[in-house]
């Protein structure tokens, strides 16, 4: 959903929006500072018109694989970890210069994925 003409202005900006989007996840949710899972101003490309975006704290736990399970996985792993992320419901594109991003309008915690603009 990308529609960039590569200039280096815009890589920058989208490599520092890569960095803010994948370094969240990572966030332990017991860590201090961790908030829920709303809608936030977007700083860097609010200037013009306010674009929001999902951040925020979901919860992640791991506890022994179930038996059944264990015998349909590849790799048998002891261990089963689960998380959810904080991630838009519902958003829609606007455009930031030559940059497509997503104005989320609504967020929950749901199912990871890779963060697209
Ligand atoms: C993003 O959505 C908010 C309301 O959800 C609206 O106030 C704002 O103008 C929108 N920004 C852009 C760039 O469309
Ligand atoms: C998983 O646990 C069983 C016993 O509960 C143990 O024998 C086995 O070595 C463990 N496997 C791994 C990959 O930790």
């Amino acid at each position: 959903m990308l529609s960039i003409k590569p200039n280096g202005a815009s890589l920058l900006l989208l490599y520092f929006l890569l960095y803010l989007a994948e370094s969240y996840p990572n966030i332990d949710s017991s860590s201090m500072g961790c908030e829920e899972c709303k809608l936030r101003l977007n700083s860097v490309f609010s200037r013009d018109r306010p674009i929001y975006q999902c951040m925020g704290c979901c919860f992640s736990r791991a506890y022994p694989t179930p038996l059944g399970s264990m015998k349909t996985m590849m790799i048998p792993k002891n261990i089963t970890s689960e998380a959810t992320c904080c991630v838009a419901k519902h958003s829609y594109e606007t455009k930031f210069g030559d940059i497509t991003l997503r104005n989320h309008t609504e967020c929950h915690c749901s199912t990871c994925y890779f963060h697209k603009i």
